[in-house]
């Protein structure tokens, strides 16, 4: 089933005097329970593909559908609120609160209903994702970065979204920790039915993912692995 819709969607910076298109007419559509990969350089545009997917940003031409209604008449903060988590390991963790804590709070802010006590169903969605009480009480700051990254993505799974959006989910983590990262991702399309879009220039991501995608002069391509 159909989850996101972009339809001709246009996005560029000013440069100087002149506009630089980074998305040019670029259309695509996402489905729950799979696992899309986006590959592309540096600076072909990535981040600004999941920013306006994730009503971070305004396309400037074209739309973007969620269940078939265009976001903006959604509400685009109600839309990142209700229906979508960004797993950003640095962007999203507050580093001073406990794991629990990040869970927690993101659960205070979504309308979404969620099963209560919300601390007892964060310990346990964080012991999912192998970080066990006593870890689930340190600060962020105290935790390893693949622990970090299990930790964002439990926050991301504690709205009980549909749609998962991920930037360089695997960044800064070595070869090991990706492959336990790579793993979860799956498990969230497969096993909990959400649609993941990680957006990455990492190879081993675009491997294991059901539906490689390349983003390649402001259009997204499939490609053969
Ligand atoms: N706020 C901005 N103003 C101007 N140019 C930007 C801005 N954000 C990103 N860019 C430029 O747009 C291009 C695409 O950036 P980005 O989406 O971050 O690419 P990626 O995530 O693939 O590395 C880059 O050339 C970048 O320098
Ligand atoms: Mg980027």
């Amino acid at each position: 089933m159909s989850v996101l819709e972009l339809n001709n969607i246009s996005y560029g910076y000013i440069d100087g005097s002149q506009k630089r298109m980074i998305l040019n007419n670029l259309s695509y559509t996402f489905e729950k329970g799979k696992f899309y990969s986006i590959f592309g350089p540096s600076g072909s545009g990535k981040t600004t593909l999941l920013s306006v997917a994730g009503g971070l940003e305004k396309s400037q031409e074209g739309e973007v559908k969620y269940e078939g209604t265009n976001i903006s008449d959604l509400g685009l903060s109600k839309y990142r609120r209700n229906h979508i988590s960004f797993v950003f390991q640095q962007f999203n963790l507050i580093p001073y609160l406990t794991a629990l804590e990040n869970v927690v709070n993101i659960m205070n802010i979504t309308d979404n209903k969620l099963p209560k006590p919300y601390e007892t169903t964060a310990l346990n969605l964080l012991e999912k994702f192998g970080i066990v009480e006593s870890k689930a009480k340190r600060s962020i700051h105290q935790l390893s970065g693949g622990e970090q990254q299990r930790v964002a993505i439990a926050r991301g799974l504690a709205t009980n979204v549909d749609l998962i959006l991920t930037d360089e989910p695997t960044g800064n983590l070595d070869i090991s920790t990706e492959k336990e990262i790579i793993k979860i991702l799956k498990s969230l399309a497969e096993d909990f039915g959400k649609c993941v879009i990680a957006v990455s220039h990492s190879l081993a991501i675009s491997e294991s993912s059901d539906i490689h995608l390349e983003l390649l002069d402001g259009k997204l391509y499939e490609i053969d692995r």
